[in-house]
């Protein structure tokens, strides 16, 4: 039964999620049967807990064991052979030895099996990349998809599967968690049960064979059941597509990350700044931020931010109102606000207006609200219900601390009651602060759904969460992948990069690289090569005094280390010496260099100098990047990312990312500088690097940034590419 046709492409290289949207990913979820291949009767064996685990779970399909030997397993008869099933197969689960495995997804094709489900390590973990390769070959051949192998299963709660070898006990709810992690997946199987945290979905990805976090998101986005997605992931292949199906997932889902690997190992050694800036997790950090995605810095913060989210009721409004009966509590919450972008509501007015009559005449109205530490189970529930009808009070943050005149006993009650009446109205967060009667309340109300915490910071984080993805969501959608595909001369880089790419080389020179910024509508300082000491006086005097100068040599890369560059040389005594310092100081530095000349360049006025840069990068494919220039930028670091192409929105929020914006609004007097013409080529530079894959680095450094309506003007530009297939 091969189905070739219907399907042009089963890899996660170049489906896109659309793909996933299709139908196909549905019948993962909700299969008509499920064949569990390596079923055992040996309790300690996977084959096993899979099939016990589904029987548990109550799964509404049929569930068909698979073994040799025959038998039963849980009550279930096994049969020996896939060709004995009666009805529709949808889903197999693989957990037999690896080198059984290929002749298996084979008979699997043959009985019309849709997905592939391989619990089985021993593939491209271990380097078996080929076998791997082999089983996505065959699957596709017979229109199946492949999800994993090596890892533990999935769980659906539209079907109620548990076809996983994890602990058991899921429940149902909201929260769909996708996990490269085998290990940490189970453990989260766990920790959901414990804290009483319902899941939608519970898929292992393992090694991304075939099916992997974009298809995923491309059905979750759509499922209903879903209001929360948690991701685990270690690495990222085909960034590109990701991004993709984030932008689109966090438009109407929350989409929580979670990823190892923060160190910068991981940073690329690379020829331009713009590489080397790229620390892989910058730039993860920056991406995810740019696709709406909350990254969770630990497996505990991205816990609660889920518990929360798939609970809370979008805010209609940016403004919390903090009620407390403690000033340092509230204190506390205050700067937990500040670092997680939570406004507090500021009508001074109405703030008196709405709980003066709820508190003593020496508590306090303002913003924190304090009862004060003798205020009552009724005092609170006042004031609770008071913020929740009041309008422009968009959210609530309530605390409590431990006092001996308040009735715990009763409390609980008054969370539920008000928890019940904000649930669909407002979000509300609260959190308690005491000893163990106060702890045990909150592990009882935690229970039910209530977004309680004991850490004043962890529920203002949780917030913080909301109102992030929530002012995500009410920003325009980035239109850079639609815009401006017409606008470049890209037949002008093309040629360029063909012509240098026939000598050989890796990277343009001055005069090709200036054909590209007049792609990006840059014009680059007027310059010339100069091979003598004559014709270096001779050209300065051409190009007009003040003059820069800068070594020409292919071996070497940065000009300035080497001595290589000196500026604002203003007349031809100043030239002479400078072209003898430069030769002498390059050949010390890298005494096999062949030096083709010296540049002399138009000395350009200065400004603010910042660096422009894109690449393309090993996880998510074509990025830019912009920061502060100049000789400090490897030093300050201060750059941002932005997967590629943006918009100008895009890019200006990027511009406002960098630590030093406040120079580039004006400080001290200064005039604010041309910030729409640094996103209008960052946007041009977007697109180049996302329509011409050829180039693997461009860097503009420094980019001179002129006062208002003035401009730019690109000092060097720097391209790297790979020569084109079939130029020699
Ligand atoms: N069709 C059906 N059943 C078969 C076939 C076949 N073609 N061939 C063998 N079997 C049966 C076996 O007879 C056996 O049944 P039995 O217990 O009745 O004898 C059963 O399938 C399993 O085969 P075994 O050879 O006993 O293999 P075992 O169960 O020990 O291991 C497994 C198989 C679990 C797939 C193992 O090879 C493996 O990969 N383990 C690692 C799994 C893993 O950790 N995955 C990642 C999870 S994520 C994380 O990191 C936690």
């Amino acid at each position: 039964m091969r189905r070739d046709e219907g399907r042009e492409c089963m890899s996660s290289e170049c489906c896109s999620t659309n793909d996933a949207g299709d139908g196909t990913m549905d019948l993962l979820f909700r299969p008509r049967g499920v064949a569990v291949i390596g079923a055992s009767s040996n309790p300690g064996k996977i084959g096993y807990r899979i099939v016990a685990n589904m029987v548990a779970s109550g799964y509404d399909g049929r569930i068909v064991p698979i073994n040799p030997k025959g038998g039963e397993v849980d009550g279930i008869p096994v049969l020996k052979s896939l060709a004995d099933a009666e009805g529709p197969i949808d889903v197999a689960v693989i957990s037999i030895p690896a080198p059984l495995v290929a002749d298996t997804v084979r008979s699997c094709g043959e009985a019309g099996v849709r997905h592939l489900v391989i619990v089985t390590s021993g593939f491209s973990e271990v380097g078996n990349t080929e076998d791997e390769r082999d089983i996505v070959r065959v699957a596709r051949e017979y229109g199946m998809r492949v999800l994993g192998p090596n890892i533990f299963g999935v769980y659906s709660a539209k079907s109620a599967m548990d076809a996983t070898f994890g602990p058991g006990g899921i429940e149902p709810g909201h929260v769909a968690i996708v996990t490269q992690s085998g290990a940490l997946g189970i453990a989260m199987i766990g920790k959901t049960a414990g804290e009483s945290l319902g899941l939608s979905a519970l898929v292992s990805v393992g090694n991304k064979s075939d099916i992997d976090e974009a298809d995923l998101l491309g059905y979750l986005a759509d499922d209903e059941a879903t209001r929360v997605i948690l991701l685990y992931i270690e690495g990222v292949k085909a960034g590109d597509r990701l991004v993709r199906a984030l932008r689109e997932t966090t438009r109407r889902k929350h989409v929580v990350v979670i990823k190892s690997g923060r160190s910068q190992r991981g940073a690329m050694a690379a020829a331009s700044h713009t590489g080397s800036l790229a620390g892989a997790d910058d730039v993860f950090d920056d991406v995810m931020r740019q696709c709406g995605v909350l990254r969770a810095e630990s497996v505990q913060e991205a816990f609660n931010w889920v518990r929360f989210l798939s609970s809370a009721p979008l805010p209609s409004g940016r403004d919390a109102v903090i009620i407390t009966n403690g000033g340092g509590i509230g204190v506390l919450a205050t700067d937990a606000c500040e670092k997680h972008d939570v406004a507090l509501f500021d009508d001074q007015l109405l703030l008196k207006e709405t709980f003066s009559g709820v508190m003593p005449d020496f508590g306090s109205s303002k913003n924190p609200v304090d009862l004060t530490g003798q205020a009552s189970a009724d005092d609170y529930r006042k004031a609770l219900d008071a913020a929740r009808v009041t309008e422009g009070m968009d959210a609530t943050i309530a605390l409590y601390c431990e006092t001996g005149l308040f009735n715990t006993a009763g409390f609980s009650a008054l969370l539920r009651e008000t928890y019940a009446q904000y649930e669909t109205e407002k979000p509300i967060v609260f959190s308690l602060f005491g000893g163990e009667r106060v702890e045990r309340l909150i592990r009882d109300v935690r229970r039910d759904g209530i977004p309680v915490f004991g850490d004043v910071y962890e529920a203002v984080s949780a917030l913080g969460a909301l109102y992030s993805s929530w002012n995500h969501r009410r920003q325009p959608a980035d239109e850079g992948a639609r815009g401006g595909e017409a606008a470049l001369d890209l037949a002008s880089v093309r040629d360029v990069l063909q012509k240098a790419g026939a000598t050989g080389r890796g990277f343009l020179l001055p005069q090709e690289a200036a054909v590209v910024a007049d792609v990006l509508g840059l014009s680059l300082p007027t310059s010339r090569i100069a091979r003598t000491l004559d014709d270096a006086v001779r050209l300065a005097n051409e190009i007009g005094y003040p003059v820069v100068m800068k070594i020409v040599s292919k071996d070497i890369i940065h000009k300035s280390d080497a001595g290589g560059v000196a500026v604002d040389l203003e007349n031809d005594n100043e030239v002479v010496d400078a072209y003898q310092a430069i030769l002498q100081s390059c050949r010390a530095a890298v005494p096999d260099a062949v030096i083709d000349g010296v540049e002399i360049v138009e000395m350009v006025s200065a400004g603010v100098e910042t660096i422009v840069g894109a690449r393309q990068d090993g996880s998510f494919g074509p990025v830019v990047m912009f920061g502060l220039g100049g000789i400090y930028v490897e030093v300050m670091k201060d750059v941002a990312f932005r997967a590629a192409p943006i918009d100008e929105k895009t890019a200006n929020r990027m511009i406002g990312d960098i630590r030093a914006y406040p120079l580039l609004l004006g400080v001290r007097g200064e005039s604010r500088k041309d910030i729409d013409s640094i996103a209008a080529v960052l946007v041009r530079l977007s697109q180049l690097i996302a329509q011409c894959p050829e180039i693997t680095d461009i860097e503009i450094n420094p980019l001179v940034v002129y006062d208002r309506g003035q401009g730019v003007k690109a000092v060097d530009v720097r391209i790297l590419f790979s020569v084109p297939k079939g130029v020699k």
